[in-house]
């Protein structure tokens, strides 16, 4: 959701503030804001609508900010338009109070009421002034700051990750609940941003704020507390990239660089876990007693809930053990009914989804075992879950995710041999033969991007394209899933993905003359359906086109290199993802930060 970021030390403050804001500018970019203490201890804030190159315009025609403290946000709305008014930083009604925020108070209509009875008056829609004035009539009331936001921690219901400058007091203060925050050292200065990425190019040193804790950061450090006040710890990580990766590398959108950093993605994330050609996760103390679950529930939302419907297929092929997948957002709220030795698997890139870690807290709330398939060190998911399993992607800054679905692609078929493993269902042949395959993916998934161009050209002919129906079954229709988000994402093209069997029960009234369907035909038991399925859209007026191994090839569509097919998804979605780049680009959109998108979607 939204970004936020934070510098104190001796340098000047605005430039820090702006280079972490346009690292985070993924996260939101309805409009964005900045405060800057002065030496005089004034504050003083600016902001403006739309992208950050407006805001960084109104900075330079304004009065020079000087001062080596401050705050930023860049938003994705929640509360009210995103106007001007809303835009964060908010203060006070007196001005004692200057806060960011990155979250949902849904208490908040209430503490407005309260607040307005004491003759507070608001002049945005957001939940954030409330917090702010909230936090100066305490302030009023002779509190600290410290015990003012332990205050607000126990009445404010929602997510939050705040950081407070207050009248006065020279340091920033932190607050966070569900929604992160980190903290990083410099030498004689401190970092704060939601997301790592931010301030990776100044330092490698982080502290990821705990749930529910609270923080005072000064130039030369940063001390914790719970929300009682209590001095607390909090965890500490050194990262190891450069920040490369948060950059485009002349790459003209980030979506299609790390497209291409797939099967790097891939690579580092199979051999994270392939020990002796066998899948091993005791480093995360993931052993054969849990692998052999009777049971396993994959819950996620949005590119991860699709990689995990691949996960299922390929685990219950090679386990022959139940596997569910739910959409976290359902999950947590059905009552779901869950066996004694049932595995629950949170699939996540950013490890904040607010549902997908409601969906693993309930899990684990009812006594399950809880793996975080995870692309963020450090996040609540990986935290919280019994077991992080890492992907290595690194960071991914476009807002619709590529190669970290890759990468969840990759840590399922792992997971799934494990599984397959631990009960015993395979042979030591079949499980080398299968890791052999695996690691023959990357190459192959290069073989794929390497063929780009065929991609674009095709794109370029059908830009304009209304309707998309991908069709497809198992692993395909899986695939289908994904190619039709990024699609509707990226490119704002009404895509519609079915399993090619449904598509007679009703969707087929809307093919006609001018829709295009996508077949994805990669499972032999099942492709020659499909492609009958393929055949009837044809005849109804529908432009058919493939992506398939060679003897099931539409002419003109898409081929792929021969592979074990329960990793074909790892190579057919790449046209597809691909495709929808190319489209967006067509159109002249920003695939890297689609319309009313926002990467870390940390409310309900
Ligand atoms: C689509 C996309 C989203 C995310 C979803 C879950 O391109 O990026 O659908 O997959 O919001 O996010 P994570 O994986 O961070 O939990």
């Amino acid at each position: 959701m939204c970004g936020i970021v934070g510098y104190i030390g001796k340098k000047r403050a605005v430039p820090i503030l702006l280079e972490g804001m346009r690292k985070l500018e993924y996260r939101g970019y309805d409009s964005a804001g900045i405060a800057v203490r002065g030496a005089d201890g004034n504050i003083a804030v600016v902001k403006a609508c739309g992208k950050l190159a407006n805001l960084e315009a109104r900075v330079e025609q304004g009065a020079p900010l000087e001062g080596g403290c401050g705050v930023g946000h860049t938003r994705w709305a929640t509360h009210g338009e995103p106007t001007e008014a809303n835009a964060h930083p908010h203060r006070s009604m007196r001005g004692a109070v200057t806060v960011v925020h990155n979250g949902i108070l849904e208490n908040y209509r209430e503490m407005r009421e309260e607040l307005r009875a004491k003759g507070y008056t608001f002049l945005s829609d957001t939940d954030t002034e409330v917090a702010a004035d909230f936090l100066e009539d305490l302030l009023l009331q002779g509190l600290s700051p410290l015990r003012a936001i332990s205050r607000f921690m126990h009445t404010a219901r929602g997510s939050y990750a705040l950081a407070i400058l207050f009248e006065g007091h020279g340091t920033i203060f932190l607050a966070r609940k569900d929604s992160p925050l980190v903290v990083g050292k410099g030498e004689g200065e401190m970092f704060i941003a939601s997301d790592v990425p931010a301030f990776l190019s100044r330092t490698k040193e982080f502290y990821c704020m705990g749930n529910m804790q609270m923080a005072e950061v000064s130039a030369e450090g940063a001390a914790f507390y719970d929300a009682e006040g209590v001095p607390a710890s909090c965890e500490r990580i050194l990262e190891t990239g450069d920040g490369a990766a948060a950059e485009k590398e002349g790459f003209e959108h980030f979506m299609i660089k790390e497209i291409g950093e797939e099967p790097r993605a891939v690579e580092n994330t199979l051999h994270a876990y392939l020990k002796d050609g066998k899948p091993d996760f005791s480093e995360i103390g993931l052993t054969g007693e849990f692998l052999r679950a009777d049971e396993v529930v994959a819950v996620a939302c949005g590119s991860a809930y699709h990689a995990a419907v691949v996960f299922q297929y390929v685990a219950e092929k090679l386990a022959r053990v139940p596997v569910r997948t739910e959409l976290a957002s359902e999950f947590r709220y059905r009552d779901p009914i869950l066996k004694k030795n049932t595995l629950v698997v949170a699939v996540s890139q950013s490890g904040e989804t607010a549902d997908t870690l409601a969906a693993l807290r309930e899990a684990k709330a009812r006594g399950a075992k809880t793996v975080a398939v995870v692309n963020v060190r450090g996040s609540s998911a990986a935290r919280e879950a019994d077991f992080p399993l890492y992907t290595c992607a690194g960071p991914e800054i476009a807002v619709a995710t590529t190669k970290a679905y890759g990468a969840q692609l990759a840590a399922g078929y792992l997971l799934a041999l494990g599984m397959a493993h631990a009960w015993g269902r395979l042979s030591d042949s079949e499980l080398s033969r299968y890791t052999e395959e695996l690691l023959a993916l990357p190459a192959k998934m290069e073989s794929v991007l390497s063929r780009a161009e065929e991609v674009r050209t095709f794109a370029k002919a059908h830009a304009s394209v209304r309707d998309v129906f991908m069709i497809g079954r198992g692993i395909d229709y899986a695939v289908c899933l994904e190619g039709a988000l990024k699609l509707k994402e990226v490119a704002y093209v009404h895509t519609e993905a079915y399993a090619a069997g449904e598509l007679k029960h009703g969707a087929i009234s809307l093919i006609e003359n001018g829709v295009l369907v996508v077949g994805v035909l990669t499972q032999s038991g099942v492709a020659a359906k499909t492609r009958s399925n393929l055949e009837e859209t044809k005849a109804r007026g529908g432009k058919a086109v493939t992506v398939s191994f060679a003897e099931e090839g539409e002419e003109g569509g898409f081929l792929l290199p021969p592979v074990e097919e329960l990793f074909a998804a790892s190579l057919s979605v790449l046209p597809l993802q691909l495709f929808a780049y190319y489209v967006g680009v067509e159109r002249g959109l920003d695939t890297d930060k689609p319309r009313n998108l926002a990467k870390s979607v940390t409310v309900e």
